[in-house]
């Protein structure tokens, strides 16, 4: 078959690969459409310390079942799903609690193994999720679970108002997630393309701190209390620092970024505050149903969040693309047909 294969960083071709043997408890799929996100850019640009090389990368799927399997009747041959790209252990700490999303030894389809820029791929069933979804909206369910899952664990309710620091593939699921809780949701950005498409999501107020002051416009529309709760979508040091700045008295700080670089803290402030600071990793199945929801309700801009559609042969160029003008591109998804 063929695949988009990154052989070292930098240099990604289409190539023919072994087509994937079925497991047992697999089920064979034909891949239709695939999302690129931030961390196939890292990939690619060799800045993502869990790869290695060569990879298949991709994770973001929409796929039709080629070839069912008797321990998983329900799910037919010619079904279009989506799926999750998370391993979990089964007896981690986290996996002990329930929270398999944030599994010690989880390993990430397009990371820690080769993903779905492919034409055939083998997933087991409990991985797979259906929906009355078009191949574009599939592949949007993943990197929308991201931020569900951080709006999951600060506990947002119509009660709150909520910030979120960043408006990229991450931080937009977020927004719509506070906003579909009844939640007043603030985006920020430096981007003005950014922060349209967070309004489209549902933000009620957008803030561009390439021209705004950060701290005079969160309290003027917060009574001067700052948000409930923060959620922080980019990774950088002045950002994670900001959220604990910000955040009201007894709030939610809620982390999604990586930041590359040390931060250090006035920790005073989270014990004056008494603060809730939660980190937050990939996503649950409840979080997977969650915004399949909202997309079979049409609640989300999805033509707005892509920015092209292109074929696996021009799949390296427009890796190279999206690194040579990162800021330029939301969401490229390939289709392979
Ligand atoms: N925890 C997880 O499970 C998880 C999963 C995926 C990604 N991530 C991390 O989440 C973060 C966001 O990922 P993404 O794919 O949305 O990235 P992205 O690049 O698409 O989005 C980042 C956004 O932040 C904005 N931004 C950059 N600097 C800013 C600043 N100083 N002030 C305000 N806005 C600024 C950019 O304009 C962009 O819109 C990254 O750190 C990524 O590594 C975490
Ligand atoms: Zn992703
Ligand atoms: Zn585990």
């Amino acid at each position: 078959m063929r695949a988009l294969v990154i052989a070292k960083p930098g240099q990604a071709k289409v190539e023919s690969v072994p087509d994937p043997i079925v497991t047992a408890d697999g089920l064979l799929l034909k891949v239709r459409m695939v999302g690129l996100c931030g961390s196939d850019l890292n990939s690619f640009r060799g800045r993502n310390p869990l790869v290695s090389f060569p990879r298949i990368p991709g994770h973001e799927v929409s796929a039709t079942i080629v070839a069912g399997n008797q321990r998983a009747p329900e799910f037919e041959v010619g079904t279009n799903v989506t799926l999750s790209p998370y391993t979990s252990c089964g007896t981690c700490a986290s996996c002990r609690r329930s929270r398999s999303n944030a599994c010690q030894f989880n390993e990430t389809l397009g990371v820690q193994r080769n993903g779905a820029l492919a034409e055939y791929l083998v997933m087991p069933a409990e991985k797979l999720y259906v929906a009355n979804l078009t191949l574009k909206e599939l592949c949007l369910v993943e990197p929308l679970t991201v931020g569900f899952h951080a709006v999951a664990r600060g506990r947002v309710t119509a009660e709150d108002a909520v910030a979120i620091f960043g408006c990229g593939g991450v931080g937009l699921g977020a927004i719509a997630a506070a906003a579909s809780r009844g939640a007043r949701t603030i985006g920020i950005d430096l981007d003005d393309g950014k922060l349209q498409l967070a309004r489209a999501a549902g933000a009620h107020h957008t803030i561009n701190t390439a021209r705004e002051p950060l701290h005079e416009s969160l309290a003027e529309l917060t009574a001067g209390r700052g948000p409930d709760v923060v959620v922080e979508a980019i990774g950088l040091p002045h950002t994670f620092l900001a959220a604990v700045e910000e955040v009201a008295f007894t709030g939610r700080v809620v982390y999604i970024g990586y930041a590359k670089e040390l931060v250090s803290y006035e920790t005073r402030r989270f014990v004056q505050k008494e603060l809730d600071i939660l980190g937050s990793r990939n996503a649950l199945p409840e979080d997977f149903y969650a915004v399949i929801g909202m997309l079979e309700e049409r609640r989300f801009p999805v033509d707005e969040a892509v920015s092209s559609i292109v074929t696996l042969e021009e799949a390296p160029e427009a890796l190279r693309s999206w690194s040579d003008h990162p800021l330029q591109i939301k969401k490229i998804m390939v289709r392979l047909d």
